[in-house]
């Protein structure tokens, strides 16, 4: 029998149980998980394909918070950012990824996480995102941050590496070069991290998966 499908048919990524298994272990037991190519190659390039469908004019410089002031603001970040709501194709897929692995960490990790927002981002050359924590302790929401990289063949000269570090000592846990599919995740309150900027453009997409927030009192990054 013929299968034809058509191009609007939403193609639910396949889920690979042993990465979702392997990212909860890790982050019961160090707090963060990172897998290079790890994100299902339909996804990723739907994602990618999208990220560059887009127009300049669809990303907006990011915000740092409630009290975003854009002189302070560029001193702290410089990338531009597009929210994902799910109306293409690339993002319902997307979204579609993230529900599956939220649900698999509510059932291992008992993680009560209760929604999921994601924007893609693009950092021009020499863009940064200078030392933060996506989430300050009983001021947030945010739990579990997750970040996936859309740059195909980047090299170690192209640097622009996210920096992990540990929150007491500042000493550096780790460096990521933003491969093509590799996918980061960490505890949101729990690890500082940057951005160091890139000798080319360089494309991801961050994500955050919250807890329902009532009594949080301070508003995260605008979206
Ligand atoms: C962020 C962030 C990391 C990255 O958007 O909060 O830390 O490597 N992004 O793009
Ligand atoms: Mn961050």
């Amino acid at each position: 029998m013929n299968v034809v499908l058509t191009e609007d048919v939403i193609h639910l990524p396949q889920v690979d149980e042993s990465l979702f298994d392997a990212i909860a272990e890790n982050i019961a037991h160090q707090g963060y998980s990172i897998h290079p190519n790890a994100l299902p190659t339909d996804l990723l390039n739907q994602l990618h394909q999208h990220v560059h469908s887009m127009s300049d004019g669809n990303f907006k410089r990011a915000g740092i918070g409630r009290e975003d002031n854009l002189m302070l603001n560029q001193f702290v970040r410089k990338d531009e950012v597009c929210w994902i709501n799910g109306e293409s194709l690339a993002g319902k897929a997307w979204l579609a990824w993230a529900d599956e692995l939220q649900h698999y960490l509510n059932r291992h990790l008992f993680l009560g996480l209760f929604s999921f927002e994601s924007h893609f981002a693009h950092y021009s050359p020499g863009d940064f995102y200078k030392t933060h924590k996506d989430a300050f302790k009983g001021e947030s929401n945010r739990i579990l941050s997750l970040v996936v990289y859309l740059n195909p063949d980047w090299t170690k000269e192209d640097q622009g590496e996210l920096v992990i570090y540990q929150d007491d000592t500042r000493d550096e846990l780790v460096r990521v070069t933003p491969s093509f599919g590799t996918i980061v995740l960490f505890l949101s309150e729990d690890f500082p991290h940057e951005v160091l900027p890139a000798t080319r453009d360089r494309y991801s997409i961050a994500g955050w998966f919250r807890v329902n927030g009532s009594g949080i009192n301070r508003v995260d990054p605008p979206r």
